[in-house]
């Protein structure tokens, strides 16, 4: 297609659950069908193309697909009857881990794509469309239906177009996918496949572009983005490009020090890491980058030694409790967010209280607490020792009490500090604008929109379950706004 070939606009809608990978996926699926005239639109009727982008993790998570495809067989159908045509495509986790059942259970689904093959889509889309429905867009593309869910040969990185829409102020770059860890519980490894790195060179490329087109904080993201150990480039970070391969000798400490020295380029975060992959660089590199913003996801799942041998974590509680400490030493404000799951095969109530001990001992900031839930194929899935339904309630209640009263006591300890506050974008109520403060909570002040965009030194005056509101302490955007330009408190929140 040449450039000056205009494709007729076709509407596309995505549907995205799961983790910020499974976000950043699905934009990067908008950006390779943008070629063949697809423009994303906020809702499912009428649309040309819609791409649900599953998240297998739990059982609720996958179960939710199977309703979305109920409501969207419908929506095919009257689209059918209208003379129109809705190709529909299963992608992301369910799609790679159930291919066959989604096909069994909804025949009028056109593609299942694993996340590994979004590359390929544009071909995939072709296929579709010039196959038809088979009788009907009630019944859809039944037998004949694409599945794409091979793990190809070829990285998808190398092949994926460039981002072509901006993705706002903060913005998502994937520079790890899969996982090689195979914990007990988990889909991941069987979903995503190998751990794979992206090299160096074009993750600082993807990061200039996000810059350019506005972004300020950016966030790496992987399935275990601490695992990251990229081919690197040989000079310093403002000479990569186009400079030698030094394979294999960068981890994510020195890609973050490099990510540091793009202009433009104000706040850095990472996630989700593995407590086993915190190197000595990369905590350095908390204490040496003052734009590696102080909040850390460092999933730990459970404080029992028992527990965390059956899940196959590879890490004790004292390991991530000795962790934490050198962190906090590293970056003394840093604040921790984790992941815990209760009623893990085995459990007993002495486990469940030391990971009750071990919450106590960190001292969270926020945390995601999940109840077991057995993924076909894993090795918990089968194990003895499967906790009661009643039970896994009961503990992940408790567990959730003093979580939610840890993150209420670290808002009320922002209040009558000072915090940098990056804005992002307008409020819920007219003169309210609304930002992230280091520690990623929302801050909502009333202020001119012409600070979003900033990073701006905002008092903090009150403190609710999720988020805090403040006032800033400039009115409007100073030209060449610099986090440094007003001396701010290096506190954390208590
Ligand atoms: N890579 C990350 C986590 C990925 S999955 C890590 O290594 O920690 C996100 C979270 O979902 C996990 O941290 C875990 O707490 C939860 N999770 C994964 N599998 C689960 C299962 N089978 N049941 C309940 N929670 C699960
Ligand atoms: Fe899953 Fe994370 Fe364990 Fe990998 S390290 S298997 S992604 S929980
Ligand atoms: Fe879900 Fe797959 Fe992410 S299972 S959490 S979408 S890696």
């Amino acid at each position: 297609m040449s450039g000056s070939e205009r494709v007729a606009p076709k509407r596309l809608h995505v549907i995205t659950w799961g983790c910020q990978m499974n976000v950043y996926d699905s934009r990067r699926m908008a950006d390779v069908l943008a070629p063949l005239g697809y423009v994303p639109v906020a809702a499912a009727d009428n649309a040309d193309m819609v791409i649900l982008n599953t998240c297998h993790i739990r059982d609720r998570a996958a179960e939710k697909v199977f309703s979305e495809l109920g409501r969207l067989r419908l929506l095919k159908a009257a689209r059918a009857a209208s003379g129109g045509r809705m190709i529909l495509a299963v992608a992301g986790c369910v799609a790679q881990a159930e291919g066959a059942e989604i096909l069994a259970r909804a025949p009028f689904v056109d593609i299942v794509l694993g996340p590994q093959t979004y590359h390929r889509l544009p071909e995939m889309v072709a296929r579709a469309a010039a196959k038809g429905d088979v009788a009907g867009g009630d019944i859809g593309a039944g037998p004949g239906a694409i599945i794409e869910t091979d793990f190809p040969p070829e990285q998808k990185f190398d092949f994926l177009p460039e981002a072509s829409a901006p993705q706002g102020l903060s913005a998502f770059l994937t520079i790890q996918e899969g996982c090689d860890k195979f914990c007990s519980f988990c889909v991941v490894p069987y979903t995503r496949g190998a751990e794979m790195s992206r090299p160096a060179a074009s993750v600082l490329a993807e990061a200039r572009k996000l810059v350019g087109q506005g972004a300020r904080e950016i966030v790496l993201l992987g399935q275990n983005v601490n695992a990251w150990h990229g081919a690197g480039v040989s000079t310093g970070a403002g000479a990569w490009q186009g400079a030698a391969p030094d394979r294999g000798s960068w981890g994510l400490g020195r890609l973050l020090r490099a990510m540091a020295e793009i202009p433009g380029v104000v706040r850095l975060r990472y996630t989700t890491s593995h407590p086993g992959d915190m190197d000595d660089d990369l905590i350095a590199a908390h204490s040496d980058l003052p734009m590696l913003m102080p909040f850390l996801h460092l999933p730990v799942q459970s404080g029992s030694d028992r527990v965390l041998t059956a899940m196959h974590r590879r890490h004790s509680a004292s390991d991530y409790l000795r962790l934490v400490e050198r962190l906090r030493a590293a970056r003394p404000d840093l604040a921790l967010s984790s992941d815990f799951i209760v009623g893990h095969p085995g459990e007993t109530d002495a486990d469940f209280a030391d990971t009750l001990a071990l919450v106590r001992a960190v001292g969270f900031a926020q945390a995601f607490s999940f109840k077991y839930s057995p993924r076909p194929g894993t090795p918990a899935a089968g194990a003895p020792g499967q906790v009661p339904e009643a039970e896994k309630d009961r503990r992940l209640h408790e567990l959730q009490a003093v979580l939610r009263e840890q993150q209420a006591r670290f808002n009320a300890g922002c209040v009558g500090l000072t915090l940098p506050v990056l804005f992002t974008g307008a409020g819920r109520h007219p003169g309210q604008i609304v930002g992230r403060s280091p520690f990623l909570q929302p801050v909502h002040v009333t202020g001119s929109a012409s600070l979003i965009g900033s990073e701006v030194p905002v008092h903090i005056a009150a403190a609710h379950t999720n988020s805090l509101a403040g006032t800033t302490l400039v009115g409007t955007a100073p030209a060449g706004t610099s986090p440094a330009a007003t001396p701010i408190e290096e506190r954390a929140c208590a």
